[in-house]
């Protein structure tokens, strides 16, 4: 048992929480850094952070076929119901609920949130993840810009952190560093970056500053590559 995951590309995760897969923000079929096809995943539950369709992606698609259960703000898990999707739950900041392997909160995200049509999508969030068994706690921060109240995130002992550092349309990796030192995780990976021009980053320079002016470990990893916590 444990904890390993697989970057998709951009802000698409799966990963493995002691035998049970699960998804974050499932933008594959038009993401140019997709490693695999939708197809592919049969996640249990999809944390969907907030309506962009570079998060929302093919969660519909995914969810219908592989019968996963969405897990997202309340105007989302409404939008899911009125787009087929049966398994839907709804939570919002601040909230947390236990679904078997794994406790769910909700966290708050600096951002917007609207679907592809126009549609309020809602606050958009983060996620606090404490698995059952494994009890490591992950904090997969969605997009969002610096904020202060990180700090209280870090309070609940974070082992493992996924950041945007990409810039112009979330933090960048100068802001991503004082988000590392108020959230204080032992891991931290990168996410939402090279996707696209405007959110080019040199992922290098920025795991080198994470290792000298932070107390976290960073795991940068290639669209398709994992990685197992020990
Ligand atoms: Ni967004
Ligand atoms: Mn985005």
């Amino acid at each position: 048992m444990g904890i390993s995951f697989t970057w998709l590309g951009h802000s698409a995760f799966e990963m493995t929480i002691d035998g049970h897969l699960v998804a974050f923000d499932p933008f594959l079929s038009n993401n140019p850094t997709a490693a695999v096809k939708p197809e592919a995943l049969i996640p249990e539950i999809i944390f969907l952070s907030h309506a962009h369709d570079d998060h929302l992606g093919d969660t519909v698609a995914i969810a219908k076929r592989a019968k996963s259960l969405v897990v997202a703000n309340f105007e989302i898990c409404t939008w899911m119901g009125n787009h087929g999707v049966k398994d839907h739950h709804a939570q919002n900041p601040g909230g947390g609920y236990d679904h078997g392997f794994v406790h769910a909160k909700l966290t708050m995200a600096h951002h917007s949130s609207s679907f592809p049509d126009g549609a309020y999508g809602g606050e958009p969030t983060g996620f606090l993840l404490t698995p059952k068994e494994t009890r490591k706690r992950i904090y997969f921060a969605g997009d969002t810009a610096l904020f202060l109240d990180m700090q209280l995130i870090g309070e609940e002992g974070i082992e493992l952190a996924f950041l945007p550092i990409g810039d112009n349309y979330t933090m960048g990796p100068t802001d991503s560093l004082r988000a590392i030192r108020m959230i204080k995780p032992k891991f931290v990976v990168p996410m939402h970056y090279n996707t696209w021009d405007d959110i080019n980053q040199d992922v290098d320079d920025w795991a080198r500053r994470v290792r000298s002016e932070t107390e976290a470990e960073p795991i940068v990893l290639q669209p398709g590559g994992s990685y197992t916590l020990q």
